[in-house]
């Protein structure tokens, strides 16, 4: 099994931050192959920009995409770690979803429709935020987060999006409520991820 994290959180002492370590540590622990892609310090381009365009246009792709989009091919598993901000993810991780997501390795659209070509890769999403959950449910919000950061993209591509996690109020919580969100980000990853291999034996 390879497990790829893609993490964005530019803090050392993040939730964010304590939360990939832990999935990088467990991953470790099952015997599985841990990729991590820590995107602030790759420092990481996020713009999709002319030059890139156009390379992709003509059917080459720049080499920092070409090099995450291997990570990508590779992976059986992987992971989104991010806070969420004004409702959505990090610039950095937009912009990696932007370049690296790219038509003819992602998807493929023509006459006949759209097709999602990275079948068989299933995806985690873990949100923390600062607002409660109760607050995001009342505007249904985090049905919205679920389509617009989950299923909008990755489904769109052909993964699957086994789960969403967000974790509530994490700039006021405990270190005790900190630790209840990680041992229970792992159950959630454990159960998940037995399901989904019981599924695709
Ligand atoms: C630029 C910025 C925008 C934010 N926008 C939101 C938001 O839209 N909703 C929310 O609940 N929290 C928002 N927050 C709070 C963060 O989500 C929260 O501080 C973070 O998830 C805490 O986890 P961390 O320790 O990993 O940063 C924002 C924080 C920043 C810095």
């Amino acid at each position: 099994m390879k497990h790829l994290i893609i993490y964005a959180h530019p803090s050392e002492n993040s939730f964010s931050n304590r939360l990939n370590q832990a999935l990088v540590h467990e991953s470790v622990q099952r015997g599985w192959e841990v990729e991590m892609r820590d995107l602030y310090a790759l420092n990481f381009d996020p713009v999709l920009g002319a030059d890139d365009l156009a390379q992709l246009k003509s059917g080459s792709t720049p080499i920092s995409i070409h090099t995450e989009q291997k990570f990508i091919r590779e992976a059986d598993v992987i992971s989104f770690v991010y806070p969420l901000w004004w409702a959505g993810f990090p610039a950095i991780m937009k912009g990696y979803i932007d370049r690296v997501l790219a038509h003819g390795f992602a998807f493929k659209a023509d006459a006949n429709g759209v097709k999602g070509l990275l079948k068989e890769k299933r995806v985690y999403l873990y949100t923390s935020m600062g607002n409660s959950l109760e607050q995001y449910e009342q505007k249904g919000l985090l049905e919205a987060f679920r389509k617009t950061q989950g299923g909008e993209i990755f489904e769109f591509c052909g993964m699957e999006v086994v789960d969403q996690q967000f974790f509530p109020q994490i700039p006021v919580a405990s270190e005790d409520k900190i630790q209840f969100h990680i041992d229970q980000a792992l159950t959630g990853f454990e159960s998940a991820t037995r399901i989904a291999s019981t599924k695709s034996a």
